[in-house]
């Protein structure tokens, strides 16, 4: 077994004093789903790369194992990020591997409850701002410029060198690039990263490009209106960003692919989270925001039929409990009796 640093370290453009601090991330499956894709119109086929499976529960560990061990390889002792909570529990957990404090600055109240747990559980201090991840992400790029203190947000290159990894990985499934790649966009690292990571094997080895579909949530969507959002609002925290500080990056990459950036509902985006979990895929809705836009697109006459499409689920259901819960009706009551139960399930087989 071996963490993404050793297996892709010839890849990756780290310096030399990088010392590998791994919880042995990445190596997500890539799953099939056949009823989905049959949902959105069929024609095509259809695969998840499950990022919810990595050792915190997001993609979020692929950019942190490389920004980590950059840091504890140059002798820093803290690290800082502003978080919609994913980034949060996991430079806490790899700052916790390599015996580093983590200082993680999250918006107030709106961070899903796997996420803080996960922050607070593996020891980071945590601070909540009065403000938006934006905001928290301008207090931390300050204090990252005056302290010896290791900026673990995306705007850290080596980030997008450890996530470019789900791009070879999938390449070295299907055996080439696929033909479209959809996935949720918020502070636009991960839509780089993945650009960054198809390029380079492209120019390696002849694998292909796909068309990049980035989406944002409506209320949340920067990047799709062409101007910044300053009050984001969506029920996919992870997300709900106004400000992305790759956006520009984002929307030159989605260009360059032959693709886009847009926004779909927050209806859609729920929607979509059950319509993946009907086939056995839980995620936290920002995951769900990917093919919620692609079903959009299809609806509306994008023509997929005869197209392998990837879309990338971020992070795992698990980390959003309360986005499935305050919607469900509390689950029925029965008796502790076999009469009772029999009575309740009438002729189901
Ligand atoms: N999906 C999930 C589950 C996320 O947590 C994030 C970002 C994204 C998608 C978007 O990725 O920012 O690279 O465009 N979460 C960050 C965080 C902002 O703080 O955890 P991006």
């Amino acid at each position: 077994m071996s963490g993404l640093l050793r297996k892709y370290r010839h890849l990756l453009d780290l310096p030399a004093h990088t010392a590998e601090v791994t919880l042995y991330e990445g190596n997500t499956p890539l799953i099939s789903m056949p009823r989905l894709a049959a949902e959105l119109g069929g024609g095509f086929d259809l695969f998840v790369k499950f990022e919810g499976l990595n050792p915190t529960g997001s993609f979020k560990d692929r950019g942190m194992t490389a920004a980590i061990s950059e840091a504890a390889g140059r002798g820093v002792r803290t690290v800082i990020c502003a978080s919609t909570g994913n980034t949060a529990a996991s430079a806490a957990a790899y700052a916790a591997r390599a015996g580093l404090k983590a200082i993680v600055l999250i918006p107030q109240g709106k961070v899903a409850a796997g996420k803080l747990a996960g922050a607070t559980a593996y020891g980071a201090q945590v601070v909540q701002v009065e403000g938006s991840f934006d905001d928290a992400l301008g207090l931390v790029v300050a204090v990252s410029e005056t302290r010896p203190i290791a900026l673990v947000n995306s705007i850290n290159p080596y980030r997008l060198e450890g996530q470019k990894t789900a791009a070879f990985e999938i390449i070295e499934t299907l055996g080439r690039a696929p033909d479209r790649l959809c996935l949720p966009v918020g502070n636009a690292g991960n839509i780089c990263a993945y650009w960054l990571g198809f390029r380079q094997m492209h120019e390696r080895q002849g694998s292909g490009l796909p068309r990049l579909l980035g989406v944002q949530a409506a209320g949340a969507a920067p990047l799709a209106l062409g101007h910044p959002v300053e009050q984001p609002e969506t029920v996919a925290t992870a997300i709900r960003i106004g400000r992305p500080a790759r956006g520009e990056q984002a929307l030159a990459a989605a260009e360059e692919s032959g693709g886009r950036i847009i926004a779909a509902s927050d209806d859609d985006i729920l929607a979509m989270q059950t319509l993946l979990a009907a086939e056995g895929v839980w995620v936290e809705p920002a995951s769900a925001a990917g093919l919620a836009g692609l079903k959009n697109e299809i609806a509306a006459g994008l023509d997929v039929r005869g197209e392998t499409i990837v879309a990338v689920c971020t992070g795992h259901g698990l980390k959003d409990p309360d986005a499935v819960t305050r919607r469900m009706a509390a689950p029925e009551v029965v008796a502790a009796d076999i009469g009772a139960l029999e009575g309740l399930l009438g002729e189901a087989e």
